[in-house]
């Protein structure tokens, strides 16, 4: 077979540990025969391609973003978009492709399968959000990069006798915040999944202070408190309808500050959470579903995502693994407040 990959939504450490796993064994195992196409689905709408043999995957495992590219490209949105990407695969000569994404990358997946395009989908976010996997790789990577971050803050905070907010990123749900929050020991942890109360939130930095241990907050860029609305950087939407977020870290410690007297600043990571090396545990998830996904295409086991459950890599219907988001059970919420104030 002629094989299409490519890489949609956005860039997480492990999506080329993905490609190279795919191309590897595809190649030496099944000799079928790969083309890249680039920048996520705008690749097969508009014919962007780059060899991918196994030259051109040597010495990309620890590198992070994507040798292919990626966009938030939706063919849905593009008049006849779907019909152009049935033409180019023909042109191409391509016979399936493998598609590496989140939710919108491989919600795209699913629809074109319901239109025949033989496709099979590997699971990729930062944000772990993605139903039917325990795990995606990248997650492990940003959460480390989080935590790093916040033990450094830790003894800044505490020579100057701060308050410091950290929005990490997490849209809908908050296991970067979480797991990064927990980890790294901090003050309070605010989650999109709960609405936060800000009184009571400086209640827990005052707590915090009379210890004489500088309070760190770590909050996920889509958490909202009670009473108001979603902070949002701009108006401005993607092809998927997602807003771009950012500014509710500012407005927690703003808030924070007028309650407490006490200096509050924050520090947004933002995409920094998603560049760079993927960890030990990224690289091999990624790895693993690499190898799955080949053999899933070999197999011609169509509209599939490869998954991970437990220590086993499984397939699951595309449709199931996109019809809705993996977000923090209340109970796993509840352990990390034990340690809050
Ligand atoms: O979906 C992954 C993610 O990293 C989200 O956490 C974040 O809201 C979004 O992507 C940011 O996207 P962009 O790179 O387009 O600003």
């Amino acid at each position: 077979m002629r094989i299409g990959v490519l890489t949609g939504g956005g860039d997480c450490p492990g999506l080329n540990a993905v490609i190279r796993a795919v191309v590897r064994k595809g190649i030496s195992e099944f000799g079928h025969e790969f083309v890249g196409f680039r920048n996520g689905w705008r690749g097969p709408l508009e014919n962007l391609t780059r060899p991918l043999d196994v030259q051109a995957v040597r010495g990309i495992l620890p590198r992070g973003g994507t040798i292919l590219g990626s966009s938030r490209t939706n063919p849905f949105k593009i008049d006849g978009g779907v019909e152009k990407i049935q033409a180019n695969l023909v042109a191409q000569g391509v016979d399936a492709l493998i598609a590496i994404g989140g939710e919108d990358t491989l919600g795209v997946a699913a629809k074109l399968y319901e239109q025949g395009v033989q496709v099979v989908g590997v699971p990729k976010t930062i944000d772990n959000d993605l139903n039917a996997t325990d795990y995606t790789f990248g997650f492990d990577t940003a959460v480390n990069i989080a935590m790093e971050a916040i033990d450094r803050l830790h003894t800044t905070a505490e020579s100057h006798h701060r308050c410091l907010v950290v929005e990490v990123m997490g849209r809908h749900a908050g296991w970067i915040a979480l797991h990064a929050g927990m980890a790294g020991g901090v003050n309070v942890i605010l989650v999109p999944e709960r609405h936060f109360d800000i009184d009571e939130v400086a209640r827990y930095v005052e707590k915090r202070f009379e210890t004489q241990y500088a309070p760190i907050v770590v909050v996920a860029e889509g958490a909202t408190p009670v009473e108001g609305q979603m902070v949002l950087q701009t108006e401005e939407r993607d092809a998927f309808g997602h807003v771009r977020l950012g500014g509710i870290g500012q407005w927690v410690a703003t808030e924070v500050e007028a309650r407490t007297g006490k200096e509050s600043r924050t520090v947004v990571l933002g995409h920094i959470q998603r560049g760079g090396t993927p960890t030990a545990f990224d690289r091999v998830l990624a790895t693993r579903f690499g190898l799955h996904a080949i053999d899933a295409a070999h197999e011609q086991d169509w509209g599939k995502m490869v998954a991970l459950r437990g220590t086993d890599i499984v397939r699951v219907p595309l449709t199931e693994a996109t019809a809705e988001l993996k977000t923090v059970p209340l109970e796993r919420y509840a352990e990390a407040e034990v340690f809050f104030g």
